[in-house]
């Protein structure tokens, strides 16, 4: 197989006319050249784009792909992208990101997601019941996406409820669309110090909660404090936004398609397909999953060569019609909807789906039984979307119920 002559910008913007979709463009790559070039940094970088489900699988799945972010030929979003802590462990490669990533793996495993899932309602309950007091139109966003995995990353953390205000606040910044670089890093800067010194009153508190056992590890000597700190605000950054989004836009999808509602509201078995479903149709990481080649690899007839960068936008795998018939139909019933690659794949695949899981298979049918009359305030084109974060998302959400 040859690559594309021609080398197009890799680009974000999801078409106005169905913004739920990926943007056209790479739907005729993958039918001419599955792997081809696309530039970054203004043609100052020609890595390549995987967008076959199957090629997308063997690139996540092999051990010849880095995910560091400082490898010369790295295709990070910013030139000069510095090392995280290694808290942050998404851009580590093994042995380091396993030796973060165990410090956790038992805070996601389904009987302790499970014990989540009380706290997970209740929230849930108590936030519909503000928002339903609120004289509509009102932001979904403000008022219930965003609030509730912050609110459930505070009860898996072990934020006190005192400190709940200020916690949320920093990490709505953090993570707000219109904050500039210095605000964003200010919030980073407090909640870095006050996790720091969570993890110390955890030692005289200790609760049931992720800092106290982190907190633990550090006394036995496996991690340090500022590690303890760095994985709490990891979670918090992974966690947080990812999930009000696809709360958002799982909410948008269901309301533009009324007729998929009875399954969101059919019982445990047809809700778990259904959220598995809007993960692939919706895909939300969408800025690509971002690879360097190790050594050189073959994959789909192309050898992509040691030092070169691999861009995998999942969003565009997700919609493989050699893999998902009709991928671009929201189908509850879909037999291979699990298969999707939403959460990515392989030894970075997301350590939270336990949990995104159960936000999402609590909140939504929660939603719709609640609030029967729910509606988007505005006309669909005039709804924001956030184009160009590696998260999709709404800005806001003005709805009436
Ligand atoms: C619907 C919501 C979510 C989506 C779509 C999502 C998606 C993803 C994806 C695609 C990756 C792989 C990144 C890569 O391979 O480069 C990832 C990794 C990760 N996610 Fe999630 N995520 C979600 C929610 C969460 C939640 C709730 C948490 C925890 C509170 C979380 C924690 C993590 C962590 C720690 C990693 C890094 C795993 C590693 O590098 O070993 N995520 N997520």
């Amino acid at each position: 197989m040859t690559s594309s002559p021609a080398v197009p910008a890799f680009t974000l913007t999801r078409p106005q006319g169905a913004p739920l979709g990926p943007p056209p463009l790479y739907s005729e790559i993958r039918a001419k050249h599955p792997i081809s070039r696309v530039s970054l940094w203004e043609g100052r970088l020609s890595p390549w784009l995987v967008t076959r489900w199957e090629d997308t699988r063997t690139v996540l799945g092999s051990p010849a792909f880095s995910t560091d972010p400082t490898r010369p030929g790295a295709p990070t979003f910013k030139e000069d992208t510095p090392q995280s802590p290694r808290g942050f462990f998404a851009s580590h490669d093994d042995p380091m990101h396993a030796a973060m990533r165990r410090t956790l793996t038992r805070e996601f495993m389904v009987k302790r997601v499970n014990e989540l899932r009380p706290a997970i309602a209740r929230l849930t309950d108590e936030l519909l019941t503000d928002l339903t007091r609120l004289s509509g139109p009102a932001d979904f966003v403000e008022h219930f996406a965003l609030p509730l995995p912050s609110l459930v990353i505070c009860e898996l953390l072990g934020v006190p409820y005192e400190d709940h205000t200020f916690f949320q606040e920093h990490s709505k910044a953090i993570v707000d669309f219109n904050a500039t670089a210095q605000e964003t890093r200010q919030a980073f800067a407090s909640l870095a110090e006050y996790l720091l010194a969570l993890v110390g009153t955890k030692r005289t508190k200790p609760g049931n909660d992720v800092v106290t056992r982190l907190a633990a590890q550090a006394d036995e000597g496996v991690i340090t404090d500022q590690d303890a700190a760095d994985l709490s605000a990891f979670l918090l950054f992974a966690g947080h936004e990812t999930t009000a989004n696809m709360i958002a836009l799982s909410t948008i999808a269901l309301l533009n398609h009324p007729d998929q509602i009875p399954h969101i509201l059919g019982g445990e078995g047809q809700v778990a397909s259904a959220v598995e479903e809007l993960l692939r149709y919706l895909s939300i990481v969408h800025g690509g999953l971002r690879r360097t080649a190790v050594e050189d690899v073959t994959i789909g007839g192309v050898t992509i060569r040691a030092g070169e960068g691999v861009i995998v936008p999942v969003h565009v795998a997700n919609r493989d019609p050699e893999f998902f018939t009709d991928p671009d139909d929201l189908d509850p019933g879909r037999a291979n909807a699990r298969q999707h690659l939403a959460f990515g794949y392989g030894i970075h695949q997301c350590l939270g789906q336990p949990l995104a899981r159960a936000e999402l298979q609590i909140v939504l049918p929660e939603v719709f039984r609640r609030l029967p009359e729910l509606k988007i305030a505005v006309p669909m084109d005039e709804v924001a979307f956030k184009q160009d974060t590696i998260v999709y998302g709404v800005v806001e959400l003005p709805v009436t119920w």
